[in-house]
């Protein structure tokens, strides 16, 4: 057997996304990634095998898992625009919970570990810090959506963990949808304004952090919930400051509102600031400082940015 056949292999469903592409920067030794995406399109730069297949196809997430064997499954497929979700919710049950049961009945038939990569919009935002066993309480459908797939990986599987990343950045594919350091540096270096909220908080999450953090999961099998995020609480407007700032770029083009300026979206929790001490803990993964994390991205700039 070839040192490649050896390598286990990790199945990352939504595999092109934020958190695939950090999960692909910071692979470990021994281990490859199996990456599925619902588009067909090329993954410039990815060192990961690609599989182009819709999870809402219960059949064909059967064959896949019938032909191939995998040593664990992170399953990170779906819709996870917040506003997209609110206004079109019957495509968004298809893709989020039944892609989500295909997924997981897929997965318990073949005795694999997965892992369920949900969101900090399980909670209202109006009790943060907020720890793993805090009860959840979603404001928007996205959340609702996110909290019920949460409960049918507790009681239908066995062998699970739920990660529950707060708002990422980092560098997305250009295939796929930006984020907000990425948003706020495009549109800055074009001079031009953009409107951020100051009362919505998190503690951003850069997407290699979460890498990293997801890979101790598929090496350590956790069972439980854990949530990942950054160490520096700041709102929308701050953020925008910072990654100004990050960049060498004008902050004086960013405009601070309520997002009572912004009537027509999905309503967002306050605060939903997460506490960090079990992914610190138990996975052995230090929060980056948002400082930390956008001079960690300005290093690891692509060529085309
Ligand atoms: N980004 C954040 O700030 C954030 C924060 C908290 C939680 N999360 C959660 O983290 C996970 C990953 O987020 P992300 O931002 O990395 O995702 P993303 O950039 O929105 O990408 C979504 C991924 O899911 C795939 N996908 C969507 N519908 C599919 C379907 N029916 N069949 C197969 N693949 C499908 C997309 O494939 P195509 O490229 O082919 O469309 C893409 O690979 C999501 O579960 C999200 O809820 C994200």
């Amino acid at each position: 057997m070839t040192q490649r056949q050896s390598k286990k292999n990790v199945l990352v469903t939504g595999g092109t996304g934020l958190l695939g592409r950090g999960l692909e920067e910071t692979l470990p030794p021994g281990w490859k990634v199996v990456s599925l995406h619902q588009r067909d399109y090329a993954v410039a730069g990815s060192s990961a095998s690609h599989l182009v297949l819709d999870i809402r196809d219960k059949r064909a997430v059967d064959r896949l898992f019938a032909r191939r064997r995998f040593d664990a499954v992170i399953h990170a497929a779906g819709i996870a625009s917040v506003d997209y979700v609110e206004t079109h919710y019957a495509e968004s049950l298809e893709s989020n919970i039944v892609g989500t049961l295909n997924v997981t009945s897929a997965a318990r038939r073949a005795g694999t570990h997965l892992t369920y990569v949900s969101t900090n919009a399980v909670f209202d935002g109006t009790k943060a810090p907020y720890a793993e066993d805090a009860p959840v309480c979603p404001v928007n459908k996205y959340g609702g959506l996110k909290v019920e797939c949460e409960r049918l990986v507790r009681e239908t599987l066995e062998s699970w963990t739920i990660v529950r990343p707060i708002l990422m950045y980092g560098w997305n594919h250009p295939e796929c949808r930006q984020n907000p350091a990425t948003w706020v540096r495009e549109k800055l270096a074009r001079g031009e304004a953009v409107s951020l909220v100051d009362d919505v908080d998190e503690n951003p999450l850069y997407n290699v952090q979460c890498g990293r953090a997801l890979w101790a999961v598929v090496l350590k099998r956790p069972a439980g919930v854990f949530h990942l995020a950054g160490r520096t609480r700041v709102n929308r407007w701050e953020f925008g400051r910072a990654v100004a700032e990050a960049f060498g770029l004008d902050a004086a083009l960013i405009r601070r509102v309520k997002s009572s300026a912004f009537p027509s979206i999905a309503p967002r929790p306050p605060d939903t600031t997460f506490l960090t001490d079990r992914m610190e803990r138990e996975l052995g993964v230090g929060a980056m400082t948002l400082a930390e994390g956008l001079a960690a991205m300005k290093a690891a700039a692509p060529a085309r940015a």
